[in-house]
């Protein structure tokens, strides 16, 4: 069996790591797991860990590490992870990425992919955010599902996210720089880190990465 292909996607908020995720799911056959999906279900599905979580996410601010690395355990449980998967929004501080090391084993990440873009175009790109509130399908405000509110894929309602409100898109971009921006060294000092200018068209991105996995021969 060839080496499970576990990547992880980083990226300020808004730096395109859930739109890339879900296209590069479907090129290597892995599964996007995003964190934020996780939690955000649980907040719909009125479960105790949504109810212990809605709050939280609506301001902006970051859950427990002991509670999204439990998640991101089960979730590899799953038969499907066996493979490897897309890390989305995990690992989010060191702490997230030394547990993420004991969970894969020390060279179970094979790449980090960092999304570079300029916190203004974050800034802008969260603003005009709309996603489907049924299957999470992300679009931008001009996109014709966003303007009708109905989500061309699954008929769901297309809602802005709550922490898509100034106050919380600043609150997490601070805490990207102050708790996630480390982890860029962290991968760097581990030889595994790739840098892919996300400022292009979204074609243009996964382009860079296909050729980043491609040039290490990791798929
Ligand atoms: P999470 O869901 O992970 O959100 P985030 O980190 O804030 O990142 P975003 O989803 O905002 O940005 P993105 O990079 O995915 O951008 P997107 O592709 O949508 O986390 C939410 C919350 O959950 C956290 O705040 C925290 O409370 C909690 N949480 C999650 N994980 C946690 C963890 N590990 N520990 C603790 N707490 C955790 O793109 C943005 C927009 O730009 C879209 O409209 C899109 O259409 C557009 N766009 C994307 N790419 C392009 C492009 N190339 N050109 C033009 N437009 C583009
Ligand atoms: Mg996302």
């Amino acid at each position: 069996m060839s080496t499970p292909l576990y990547l992880v996607v980083l990226g300020k908020q808004g730096a395109g790591k859930g739109t890339q995720c879900d296209r590069l799911a479907v090129l290597y056959s892995i599964p996007h797991v995003s964190t934020g999906d996780m939690l955000r279900a649980a907040v719909k599905a009125e479960t105790p860990l949504g109810h212990e979580v809605a709050s939280i996410l609506n301001a902006g601010a970051l859950v427990s590490d002991e509670l999204v690395i439990r998640l991101v355990e089960e979730r590899f449980a799953a038969p499907d992870a066996a493979g490897g998967a897309l890390l989305d929004g995990f690992p989010r501080n060191l702490a997230q990425a030394e547990a993420l090391q004991v969970l894969l084993g020390e060279n179970g990440v094979r790449l980090c992919i960092n999304l570079d873009v300029p916190i203004e175009l974050a800034t802008a790109r969260l603003s005009s955010r709309r996603v489907c509130e049924n299957c999470g399908t992300i679009y931008r405000d001009t996109d014709p599902s966003a303007l009708s509110g109905v989500c061309a894929k699954c008929g769901g309602h297309v809602v802005q996210r709550a922490d898509d409100r100034p106050e919380a898109i600043r609150r997490r971009l601070e805490t990207y720089e102050r708790d996630t921006a480390p982890l860029l060294d962290f991968y760097r000092s581990r030889g595994i880190l790739v840098t892919v200018n996300g400022d292009q068209t979204p074609d243009a991105v996964t382009a860079d990465i296909e050729s980043a996995i491609g040039a290490r021969d990791l798929a």
